[in-house]
């Protein structure tokens, strides 16, 4: 195991020469260490795109390089050592990297097969319904989602042109409770962890329906009131109103004791008459 100390970046190295190298960092491979080198050649294969050489003849004293990318070059006077160094590692740098070195002690070669790294973008959010949905977007690998309160989620995978994969997964809670739950990314590249407490849509609904019910009995309370309020204001005008207006009802209050009496005249004059007769 190496750790490139100066950048901070993670350097892996097994003992199967697979390299693993995060986006960005540095890398470098070393030739075996030989004396009096009469050639050297890197060749490099990588997964996308054409091949590149780097090359160093000792009797010309001179270097070459077919196809290779600025940030890949030669780290130190390559008569010197032949160490090759990735100044920035992009995913397009993944293959195989093989050193042949001609030296007076005879032929060696050696091989690393380089494994680029990408750290996703780690992302704990409460959704709508107020469940954590936890994300590593954008990851190489991908990365591995769980949850500190242990369940059976299957996070769901979304890969990449670039070869990335975004990583999601959902932490349904059953209870209304609102209570921190934390999210775990792993990664080659880096760990990560946050923690987060969502309302959930359970005790959103019960506060919503309590609401509901209390605005509805405030507005029947309201409405009570101003009709009540109405009513009196209704009984303190009727009397003016009734003197200043003459209804028609008022008219036949006043004609109907004038009917009566006529009435009753009329049955004194119809009982004289008939006692007259
Ligand atoms: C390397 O070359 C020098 C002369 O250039 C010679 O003296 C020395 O013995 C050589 N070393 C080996 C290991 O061949
Ligand atoms: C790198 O080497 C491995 C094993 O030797 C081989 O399977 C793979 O195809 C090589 N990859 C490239 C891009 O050459
Ligand atoms: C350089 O790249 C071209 C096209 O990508 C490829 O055909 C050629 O073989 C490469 N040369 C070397 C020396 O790798
Ligand atoms: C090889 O060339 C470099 C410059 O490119 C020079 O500094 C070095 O001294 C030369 N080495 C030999 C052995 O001539
Ligand atoms: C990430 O965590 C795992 C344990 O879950 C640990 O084995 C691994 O070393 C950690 N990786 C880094 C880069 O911290």
């Amino acid at each position: 195991l190496e750790i490139d100390g100066k950048a901070n970046h993670l350097f892996i190295r097994d003992w199967n020469d697979r390299v693993s190298a995060t986006v960005g960092s540095s890398s470098v491979f070393t030739c075996p260490q030989k004396s009096n080198i009469t050639m050297v050649t890197w060749k490099i294969s990588p997964k996308v795109g054409g091949p590149c050489t780097l090359g160093y003849r000792a009797d010309w004293n001179k270097t070459d390089r077919t196809n290779c990318s600025d940030g890949m070059n030669w780290k130190f006077r390559p008569d010197r050592d032949p160490t090759l160094e990735i100044r920035q590692v992009k995913i397009a740098h993944e293959g195989n990297y093989t050193c042949e070195l001609v030296a007076a002690e005879g032929n060696f070669h050696q091989t690393y097969h380089l494994t680029v790294l990408v750290l996703p973008k780690s992302t704990l959010e409460c959704d709508d319904q107020g469940n954590p949905v936890c994300q590593a977007a954008a990851g190489k690998p991908a990365a591995q989602i769980s949850w500190v309160r242990e369940s059976n989620l299957t996070p769901s995978e979304e890969g990449h042109d670039d070869g990335t994969v975004t990583v999601f997964s959902k932490f349904t809670a059953h209870s209304t409770e609102v209570t921190n739950t934390t999210c775990i990314v792993s990664h080659p590249a880096g760990n990560w962890s946050k923690s987060i407490a969502c309302r959930s849509r359970n005790l959103i609904l019960y506060v919503s329906i309590i609401l509901c019910f209390l605005s509805i009995i405030i507005f029947v309370a309201v409405i009570y009131y101003f009709k009540l309020h109405h009513d009196r204001l209704c009984h303190k005008t009727k009397p003016p109103e009734t003197a200043l207006t003459h209804s028609p009802q008022d008219d036949t209050m006043e004609v109907e004791p004038y009917t009566t009496y006529v009435q009753k005249e009329n049955v004194i004059y119809n009982s004289v008459s008939d006692l007259t007769v």
